[in-house]
Parts: C-alpha cells; sequence; structure tokens
C-alpha cells in the first residue's frame, strides 16, 4: 500500500509519519509538505532514511504537480493534514487559509478521484479536522459528531469548508473517506505560536505571557501521540463515511493551564516558586474568541477502543522536558519569520 501524507513535517503530521513509518513496514508513506514556516524537516530527523519513506516538498495548490505525483505514485490512500493552522494568522490572511485548506483539498479530492475513478476498492481519503468547525460551546454541554457546524474564526471556516468537500466528494462521485475532527493538541515538535510552546518559550526567556482577555477561556487538550494513535485506528477499522471526534476528556480553562504550567516550569528551571507566574499578562482578547471546546469522544471509544494514554500533567511533563532538551530546535524556529509575527501579534 502507498500512502500519501500531506503536512507531514508539521507538528501532528510527524508524528503520524513516524508512527506509519516505524509500525508498518509494508506500508510506502510519502510525505508531501511544503516546508512552510510550520514545516520542519528536523521533526524527522531519526526515520528520514527508512527505506519504506520518501518525503516530497511541494505545494497542495499546485494542480499540476499534485497531478503528476498522483499519477507517480498511485497512492492508494491519502491522510490529509497538510493546512494553514493557526486561528490568530487566520484573522491577519483568511484568504491565505481558503488557499491552502479548501483550495488544497480539492485539488487533492480531485486528484484521487481521477486516478481511480469508480474503482475504489481498499482506497481511502482521510481528511485530519478540527473541533473547531462547531464554534463554541457555552459553560456546559459537549460536541458529538452530530452538532451542527457554526465555525466562527476564518480558520474553523475554511476546515468547515473542507469537511464539506469531503463529504461532498463522498456522496457526489463515492470516494470512500473518513472525517476525524479532534481537540487541542498538544506535545513535542509544536510551533512556538500555539499557547502551550509559546508560553514554555516565553517562560525560558523570562518574556511577558500574554494571556487573552480574561483567561476564562476553555479548550480540550490531547497529547499529540494519543492523537496518531487514533488516526492509527481510523485509518485501520473506521467506517466508511463515518466522523469521529477525538478529544482528551481534558477540559483546562486557559488560565488554570498557564499557572499549572507555570508551576511545573518553576520546578524545572529551579526557580523560586511563583516567578513564572509573574510574567502572567492579560491583553486584548482575540476578536471572535470562542468561548469553550469539549469533545464527546464516546464513539471512536466505544467503536473502535480508543482512549488517551496519558494524564494532562504526564503530557505536559513530557512536554516541557522536549522543549528544554531541545532548545536547537526552538532556536532555529523562532529566529526569522517567528520575529517579526510576533512583533506584529504581540506589540
Ligand atoms: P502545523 O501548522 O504544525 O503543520 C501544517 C503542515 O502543513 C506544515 O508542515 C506545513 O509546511 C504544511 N503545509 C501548509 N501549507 C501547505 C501547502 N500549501 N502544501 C503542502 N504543505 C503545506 O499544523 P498541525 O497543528 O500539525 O495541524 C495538522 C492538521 O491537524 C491540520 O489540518 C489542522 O487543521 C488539524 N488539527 C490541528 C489541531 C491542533 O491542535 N494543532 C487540532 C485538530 C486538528
Ligand atoms: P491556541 O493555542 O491558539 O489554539 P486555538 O485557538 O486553536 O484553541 O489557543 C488556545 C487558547 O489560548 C485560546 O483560547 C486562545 C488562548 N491564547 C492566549 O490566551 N494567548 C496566546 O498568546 C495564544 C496564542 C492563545
Amino acid at each position: 500500500m502507498t500512502i500519501l501524507i500531506t503536512g507531514g513535517a508539521g507538528f501532528i503530521g510527524s508524528h503520524v509519519v513516524r508512527l506509519f513509518v516505524e509500525a508498518y513496514s509494508n506500508y510506502h508513506v510519502v510525505n508531501l509538505d511544503a516546508l512552510t514556516y510550520a514545516g520542519n524537516l528536523e521533526n524527522l530527523k531519526d526515520i528520514e532514511k527508512k527505506d519504506n519513506y520518501t518525503f516530497v516538498k511541494g505545494d497542495i495548490t499546485n494542480e499540476d504537480f499534485v497531478n503528476n505525483l498522483f499519477q507517480k505514485y498511485r497512492f492508494d490512500r491519502v491522510i490529509h493534514l497538510a493546512a494553514e493552522s493557526h486561528v490568530d494568522r487566520s484573522i491577519n490572511d483568511p484568504l491565505a487559509f481558503v488557499k491552502t485548506n479548501v483550495m488544497g483539498t480539492m485539488i487533492l479530492l480531485n486528484a484521487f478521484k481521477s486516478l481511480w475513478t469508480d474503482n475504489f476498492i481498499n482506497k481511502l481519503f482521510y481528511h485530519i479536522s478540527t473541533d473547531e468547525v462547531y464554534g463554541t460551546l457555552g459553560q456546559t454541554g459537549l460536541f458529538t459528531e452530530t452538532t451542527s457546524y457554526d465555525p466562527n474564526s476564518p480558520y474553523s471556516a475554511s476546515k468547515a469548508s473542507s469537511d464539506h468537500f469531503v463529504r461532498a466528494y463522498g456522496e457526489t462521485y463515492g470516494i470512500p473517506y473518513v472525517i476525524t475532527n479532534c481537540s487541542n493538541n498538544y506535545g513535542q515538535n509544536q510551533f512556538p505560536e500555539k499557547l502551550i510552546p509559546l508560553f514554555i518559550n516565553n517562560i525560558i526567556k523570562n518574556k511577558p505571557l500574554p494571556v487573552y482577555g480574561d483567561g476564562n477561556y476553555t479548550r480540550d487538550w490531547l497529547y499529540v501521540k494519543d492523537h496518531a494513535v487514533a488516526i492509527d485506528l481510523v485509518f485501520h477499522k473506521g467506517k466508511n463515511k463515518e466522523t469521529y471526534n477525538i478529544g482528551g476528556f481534558n477540559e483546562w480553562k486557559n488560565i488554570d493551564l498557564v499557572k499549572l504550567l507555570c508551576k511545573q516550569m518553576d520546578e524545572k528551571l529551579h526557580r523560586e516558586k511563583g516567578s513564572s507566574e509573574k510574567l502572567i499578562t492579560y491583553v486584548k482578547d482575540r476578536p471572535g474568541h470562542d468561548l469553550r471546546y469539549a469533545i464527546d469522544a464516546s464513539k471512536i471509544n466505544k467503536e473502535l477502543g480508543w482512549k488517551p494514554s496519558v494524564t494532562f500533567e504526564e503530557g505536559l511533563n513530557k512536554t516541557i522536558d522536549w522543549y528544554l532538551n531541545n532548545e536547537d530546535w526552538l532556536c532555529n524556529v523562532t529566529s526569522g519569520e517567528y520575529q517579526s509575527y510576533y512583533e506584529k501579534q504581540y506589540s
């Protein structure tokens, strides 16, 4: 089986690529990634020489290139992760999100459809999506697979649109597909624009911790390696045309999470108790900020037997250790473009 994984040099993609390359020596894994600011081949150094792995640098929005790649490798299955993924960037440049997340997905769907036409036996288009397509929850309730789509940010609107196209291609052209909608991931190799790695980096450097609004926003956090395991399960055992929600059963208000992070960082850096908390700075809120996300992951639990393997404290501990032991990685990704992004976002 030849599998195309898009966005495999990014945060979640690199964990998925590693899992598939290591666990399935009989699969040929082709990782297609444009290496935007968020893509980093350092994330895959340990597996780059494996016989069943090929990296291809390229853009999913380049139609001719994508069509030629499908003809060359004849991909049986696709796991599609490539995306613009940060809400704040989508507020500043929504069109870039439409281009990659909507047009890029369409171009992949068309290439897949043209390659196999109506002979889709054992083929699969697996689309990786987010819980943010469901919009926001109030203080109670959970997102289920039947919750109506109600996206509030350009990022979530672009992901919602791509989900709809995948479903439409399944209904109209018979493409076999699955979609998973996952909650916030954290763990090693996450680009330090998202809350947890950004704050770890700032604590190391004694910089302010910019908490948006009053900090009373809630997210459901999942350790990235547990997401990769869920993706493996859905890829092999998920039912055609189904959606599975994936979450951590792990809701945290931002401000409580930040205080836990500060506590763990003080211990690890041997700093005086309470010193990192002093860096907390409340800043202007994100426009359209979703109040609360929380996933009901009982379907994937009951049907496929998946559940998270680590507690949040354990996962956070491992994550902090990784960033502290990989300062070169952090330095490399925070030089260059990151500086101007940071200046624009937080000045
Ligand atoms: P990321 O930003 O870390 O990585 C995205 C990857 O896609 C990068 O390697 C980048 O180079 C690549 N890419 C971007 N545009 C491309 C293009 N035009 N052509 C080819 N490659 C391109 O993202 P992530 O956090 O790893 O998220 C991966 C997927 O999972 C996304 O689809 C995202 O919507 C989804 N998701 C993320 C989370 C989360 O918490 N991070 C949660 C649920 C779902
Ligand atoms: P983020 O990691 O950007 O993920 P998402 O917006 O996809 O949930 O943000 C997580 C939460 O943290 C969200 O409520 C916004 C908040 N946040 C801050 O308070 N300050 C920051 O600098 C960032 C990046 C996020």
